[in-house]
């Protein structure tokens, strides 16, 4: 029976096969030297007990070859299994080990953040899961979950199978250790420090991950899903849960680039048959968009232009004309927050007021 494969969670990645087989040969030399030394201790214990009072013990010294082989034979193992297994826990922290494996194709790089009491795996298109969504249920007992009953796109960690994955990690707060055990990978994170794990699941699936290292009062909740899925698969999930890092200046420019560019300018022109500039409408003070004041439309005077003008001009533009405009502009469908990105690229098309800083909170 392989003792492996009935306690311990799947193999599932290239990492499996080779810690499992370190494992059973230490198991299996450990029970075969338990069972030579105490069922032999037992027999002599029997076999040479004293049978009489007058009995009297012989007097044996020593035996240099015995001790020569019960001494070099053990030395020869345990360096046998401390190299075995040193290999496999080299290479898994080896960064050139996980570029060959990966065979030519991108590594996928991700970031995992250990906090008191969640993980926080961060992709490269934005998305952010928080180890806490993916809420465990019943005895984990290292089972393998079906695909199927875990859909929740934002809620699972998800790589792709035969992909080389680079866990790039780091902690907030104590230590804690990102571990995988279908994986069979485990690292320790620090704070203020960077620790680097690789893997390359091999079977579709879904495991746990998990934090092996006592790190307070929710230690024990520290766990959540992590999907197996087929490249094609990946690539849709990515493209699903792809998430908008753009500030929302950015947005507002792209949005005017893509769309509003063909007929407004921003520099006062105007060109025959296009709208009004936008030049002036709003300008950016103190922190904020402040409308123009005194804005001619057809037939009234607008006091300041505001949000409301703006939305409405967008979303229903023939209501409201710029003086000495026909119109013309279809309707938009363009959300509040949308709107207000516009007003903020219009009150300072030249550059972004509010940079987006590079440690967000
Ligand atoms: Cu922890």
């Amino acid at each position: 029976m392989n003792l492996a494969s009935a306690y311990f969670s799947p193999e599932a990645s290239t990492f499996a096969e080779g810690t499992d087989s370190v494992f059973m040969f230490i198991t299996w030399v450990s029970i075969f030297f338990f069972v030579a030394i105490v069922g032999l201790m037992t027999l002599f214990v029997i076999k040479y007990r004293r049978k009489s009072e007058d009995e009297v013990t012989p007097n044996i010294s020593h035996n240099l070859l015995l001790e020569i082989v019960w001494s070099i034979v053990p030395i020869i193992l345990v360096m046998f299994m401390f190299y075995w297994g040193y290999k496999a826990f080299d290479r898994m922290n080896d960064p050139k080990a996980a570029i060959a494996e990966a065979d030519g194709k991108e590594v996928i790089d991700l970031y995992v953040k250990g906090y008191q009491w969640y993980w926080e795996i961060a992709y490269p298109h934005g998305l952010k899961i928080n180890s806490n969504s993916s809420k465990v249920e019943g005895n984990l007992n290292f089972k393998k979950f079906s695909d199927d009953e875990k859909e929740n796109d934002r809620n699972y960690m998800v790589v792709p199978v035969n992909r080389v994955v680079r866990l790039n990690m780091t902690s907030n707060d104590v230590i804690h250790s990102f571990a995988v055990p279908a994986f069979r990978v485990k690292k320790d994170v620090i704070k203020k420090r960077n620790s680097m794990i690789w893997f390359k699941a091999t079977e579709k699936g879904t495991y746990i991950y998990t934090c092996n290292e006592m790190c307070g009062k929710d230690h024990s909740k520290m766990i959540g899903y992590i999907r197996v899925v087929s490249e094609d698969k990946y690539k849709e999930w990515v493209k699903r849960t792809a998430v908008d890092t753009r500030s929302t200046w950015e947005k507002g420019r792209d949005r005017y680039n893509s769309v509003c560019k063909a007929c407004h300018t921003l520099d006062g022109t105007v060109k025959p048959g296009q709208g009004p500039s936008w030049k002036g409408l709003f300008t950016y003070e103190n922190g904020l968009p402040v409308g123009k004041v005194d804005h001619a439309i057809e037939g009234e005077v607008i006091k300041q232009v505001g949000f409301d003008y703006i939305e409405e001009s967008v979303n229903r533009p023939m209501k409201k004309l710029a003086k000495g405009f026909q119109g013309g502009m279809g309707p938009q469908t363009m959300t509040d927050a949308q709107v207000r990105e516009i007003i903020l690229f219009m009150s300072s098309p030249d550059k972004d007021p509010n940079p987006k800083t590079t440690e967000e909170k």
